[in-house]
């Protein structure tokens, strides 16, 4: 069996200082670790690791965007995923699903792998509007576009409220909301995608999490900056 998707979503939190102590002490990652850096460190990132995801791009290609990020001079630098609509990005970006929705489409027309974030928040959550805050994400974000199969789409599943805060879903919770993305997906678009969990996980839940069945992976912020977690983690998920 693969073993399950690592997507270490670094945010804002390191400084050159940091970046360069990760580099040092951890000169490799397995395949299946998948490292969305800041942006303007991406060129050390990728004399290190193979798989080197942007956290966030623009829905233009090339022209007067001052401040934005392309997908095609991404891929042109052996960058091969993109982040697109993290609930940071919705919330104090005011990214609506409609721009997601062209940044998801622009992506796979250069050949950057998707990982579209959606997840409900905390007031969703209470009043049981979990899979209908699912739904509404996946069916716009998603919506008209021909390009996407099972190979260049991944989910990551981030309640708003887990993210950050130490809250997690119980495993049960968690596995029904991600057999709900899997079908909701399979019975709209045909494919059959993966779905990785993504809120709070760190080297002491990450036993639990894994034990999960229909996950297939994990999208980690706060502790994959931090070295000693990243090798526990890591342990964890390959065994
Ligand atoms: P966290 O972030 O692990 O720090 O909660 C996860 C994410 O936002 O992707």
């Amino acid at each position: 069996m693969e073993n399950k998707l690592m997507i270490f979503n670094m945010k804002m939190y390191m400084d050159i200082s940091d970046v360069k102590n990760y580099l040092n002490e951890i000169p490799s990652l397995p395949d299946n670790v998948i490292v969305c850096p800041e942006m303007m460190y991406i060129p050390y990132f990728l004399t290190r690791y193979q798989k080197i995801s942007l956290q966030n791009i623009y829905s233009i290609n090339d022209g007067a965007y001052t401040g934005e990020v392309s997908a095609r001079h991404a891929k042109k630098m052996g960058i091969s995923y993109t982040v697109i609509g993290h609930s940071e990005r919705r919330t104090y970006f005011q990214e609506t699903d409609n721009v997601i929705n062209e940044k998801v489409k622009i992506a796979l027309e250069n050949d950057l792998k998707v990982i579209l974030c959606i997840g409900e928040l905390l007031e969703d959550y209470e009043k049981g509007n979990t899979e209908e805050k699912l739904l509404s994400q996946i069916i716009i974000d998603l919506f008209d576009n021909k390009k996407i199969n099972s190979d260049n789409l991944i989910i990551a599943y981030e309640p708003v409220w887990a993210i950050g805060t130490g809250k997690v879903p119980t495993n049960e919770e968690i596995s029904k909301t991600v057999e709900f993305i899997k079908n909701s997906i399979k019975e709209r678009y045909g494919i059959s995608v993966k779905v990785v969990y993504g809120g709070s996980v760190n080297a002491s839940n990450i036993e639990s999490l894994n034990s999960i069945n229909n996950i297939d992976g994990f999208m980690i912020g706060g502790a994959s900056t931090k070295i000693d977690e990243v090798d526990k983690m890591i342990k964890v998920v390959n065994g």
